[in-house]
Order: structure tokens, then sequence, then C-alpha cells
């Protein structure tokens, strides 16, 4: 892949700049090894004062065989003596264990990305890479229904924001063209798969927009993570999108069952994260059984493109019957499927009336939606059957 994003470049020579100063943080593997022995990188055993695991809980066996303590009973340390949750301390102190190396490798070739890195959440990735990223002097270009974590990244930058109108990539070029010279550097963010609507963003030409005026697309493919490309790497992946002008963001808590966010993307940039991301310095690493099963989550989802191309061929029929029943339904194949309702009232009535009939399906409201789209948000999944459909078709008759 051809590196043509000046970004990069700029980004590196002001890590070099700090490395001068001795400011750089490499991400170093600890093998914690007991409460009170860490072993770093090199091979040295160390005593260790660097965790905040006070009573040591993290390792208890109590947890193990306490009835309501959700662990599986196997042991996770490899020794098989104790059973080992909390990472007990951020990445940069002794919480990057071997364990989240590997996840960081798997998330990286998932995305076919150089390097990748790990949050607490999908939320505090978005949070955490955006305002990274952009500064008081640059601009942002972000769709209007973007998630709650984007905005709020867009607003703790402190760059200048330019909201475009939800999908509307023509009115976007136009604002681009007015606001671009205004940005030292200059950012499109946007979902790939909105999280309410259901629909999809069109990458390619968000992408193409990047090419051609200098702009770097960060995209959260928080929805699209399992659900899109031929192993389960998004919708980047699906479209395949290999440019080095997109910063792709995902979370481990939808279609990997488990919790945590991360980037992927060149390895200046991912330095450069852990580095500046906030929420990446300041928050305690994800619990070792997490990232243990979020590593079987991929293992499993790369398998799964049948399933994928199954749950997308199912959305698509529930649109089409419903959009025959009248109903205004959202666009796409994602497995979110919005019903929009005329106001605010009408969908509260009519997610009750579902649940009467045994169905839940969540009335989505402002603020969360603007309010002219109020929706219900269906949610397909794996397991629901043919009559569970058919139900919700019948329910769905107002
Ligand atoms: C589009 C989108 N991005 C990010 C997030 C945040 O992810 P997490 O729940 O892992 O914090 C969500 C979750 O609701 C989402 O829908």
């Amino acid at each position: 892949m051809p590196a043509t994003n000046p970004l990069w470049g700029e980004l590196d020579s002001l890590l070099e700049r700090r490395q001068a100063e001795g400011l750089v943080r490499d991400r170093k593997c600890w093998v914690p090894d007991s409460p009170r022995l860490i072993v770093s990188d090199d091979g040295c055993s160390l005593v260790h004062f660097g965790s905040n695991d006070y009573l040591c809980l993290g390792w208890s066996r109590e947890h193990e065989n306490s009835a309501d303590s959700g662990a599986s009973g196997d042991c996770n340390d490899g020794n098989c003596n104790v059973w080992r949750y909390g990472a007990g301390a951020s990445p940069s102190i002794s919480g990057h264990t071997p364990d989240h190396a590997a996840l960081v490798s798997d998330l990286a070739l998932l995305c076919s990305a150089e390097d990748a890195v790990l949050f607490p959440s999908g939320y505090s990735a978005n949070v955490g890479a955006v305002s990274a990223l952009a500064g008081e002097s640059d601009v942002i270009f972000s769709d209007r229904l973007n998630h709650a974590s984007l905005i709020d990244g867009c607003r703790l930058s402190k760059a200048r924001v330019v909201v475009y109108p939800h999908g509307d990539l023509v009115e976007l070029q136009k604002l681009i063209r007015t606001h671009r010279t205004q940005g030292k550097r200059g950012f499109v963010v946007t979902d790939s798969v909105f999280s309410m609507d259901g629909d999809l963003a069109d990458l390619r030409r968000v992408v193409e927009l990047c090419e051609q005026f200098d702009l770097t697309a960060i995209v959260d493919e928080a929805h699209a993570t399992g659900v899109y490309g031929h192993q389960g790497g998004g919708l980047l992946q699906h479209l395949g999108i290999l440019s080095d002008r997109v910063v792709k963001i995902g979370t481990m808590s939808k279609s990997m069952g488990a919790i945590g966010g991360f980037v992927a993307g060149p390895r200046v940039l991912i330095r450069w994260l852990v580095n500046f991301a906030r929420p990446y310095i300041y928050s305690t690493s994800l619990p070792i059984p997490v990232v243990q099963f979020a590593r079987r989550s991929i293992r499993l989802l790369r398998e799964m493109e049948s399933q994928r191309v199954q749950l997308r061929e199912r959305s698509v029929q529930l649109r089409a019957t419903l959009h025959d029943q009248g109903h205004r339904v959202g666009s796409g194949d994602s497995p979110i499927v919005s019903i929009y309702a005329p106001g605010v009232e009408a969908v509260v009535v009519w997610s009750k009336r579902l649940r009467e009939r045994g169905l839940y399906v969540p009335a989505i409201r402002p603020p969360t939606v603007p309010i002219d789209s109020c929706l219900l948000r269906v949610s397909l999944n794996l397991s629901h059957t043919e009559e569970d459909l058919r139900m919700l078709l019948e329910a769905c008759r107002f």
C-alpha cells in the first residue's frame, strides 16, 4: 500500500522530536506471574510494585470457587492454580500482557492493518482517537447521525466541527471546499453502519474525498465488525478499501460478544495513540479473561461468512416485507432494521403493542435520534427463527 497520507509523516516527526526529549512511551509486555512478581519483556522476574490490585483479589481463588463468580472454573494462568482477572494497571504501567499483545495482533490481522491498540470500550476508543488526532486549529467533518462517542471526541478535540447532513456526500464535498483551508489537519468522521438507523456510509466516496482534499477518514466500525467482510473485518474489508487515509475504530462489545474497543491502522498512528489517547493512557487495561474471550470470538467470526451472508439476507427480506406493509424503513442490509414512526407518541405506543405480543423492540426517541426520526430499532441475530420474524411482521401491522 503506497504511503500517501502526509499525516503519518507529520506524526512520525513529532514522535521523533519527543523521543529526543525522552518522552515517548512504547508498549512493553509484562507477564504477571503472581500478585507479588512480574516478569519484564527481557525475562527478569521483579517484585511487583506497579499494580493497583491492593487486596490481590484479581488473583483470588475465592472467585473461582464462588457460585456467582461467572468464572468458568478453568484457570487461565497457564499453570492452572489461580484465576487471573483484572490487569491491575493501565497498559503503560504494567497492564499490557502477552494476552493483550496477542489480541492486538489478532485485531490488526482481522483489519488488514499494520498495528492496533486496545481501549476499555468502543466509546473510549472513539473519544480517545478523535481527540488525540485533531486539535484546535484542525477541522472535522462529521455526519449528523454519528454515534455520541464520535461527537464527544470531536467536542473534546476543540477542532472546528462541520456537521454534514446524514449520508449527503455531495453536501460534504461543498462543505469541504468551503472549510478545508481553515484546518491544519482535516478529518471526515463517520460510523460505517449507523447505530440507530442501520444504514451504511458510502465509504468508497468518503475515502475518495479524503484523497482528493488531503483529509483522513476516521471510521467507526462498531456495528460492522463481524457482520461485513469476508473474514468479518468490517465494511471497509467488505468494500476492499485498503487506503492509508483511513483510521479504523471498532468495538468488541457487539459481534464479538465481549467488551473493549480498538483502533487499527498504520504503525505510526498506533504509536501516536499509545502516547496521546488519554482513555488508553489513563484507564486500566482490559481484564485478561475478556481478552482471551475476544480472541476466541475473532477465531470463530473469521469462519462465519455463510452466517454473515444469511443474517444480511434476512435483514433485506425483513425490510422489503415491512416496506410492502406500508412502513418507512432504513436502507441497507445490516442487521439493524429501523422502522420509522410518525412521532414520539406513536413509537412508544408501537413498542408497547409489540411487547404485549411477546416481542421486545426498543423505541428510539430524542435525544438519541432527531425528533423527526423516532424509530423502532429491530436488531436481528442468528438465533431468531422464521417464526419469530413472522410474529414480528404480523405484530407490525399498525
Ligand atoms: C456506532 C457505535 N460506536 C461506538 C459504540 C460504543 O461501543 P461500546 O459499547 O463498546 O462502548 C457504540 C455502542 O453503542 C456504537 O453504536
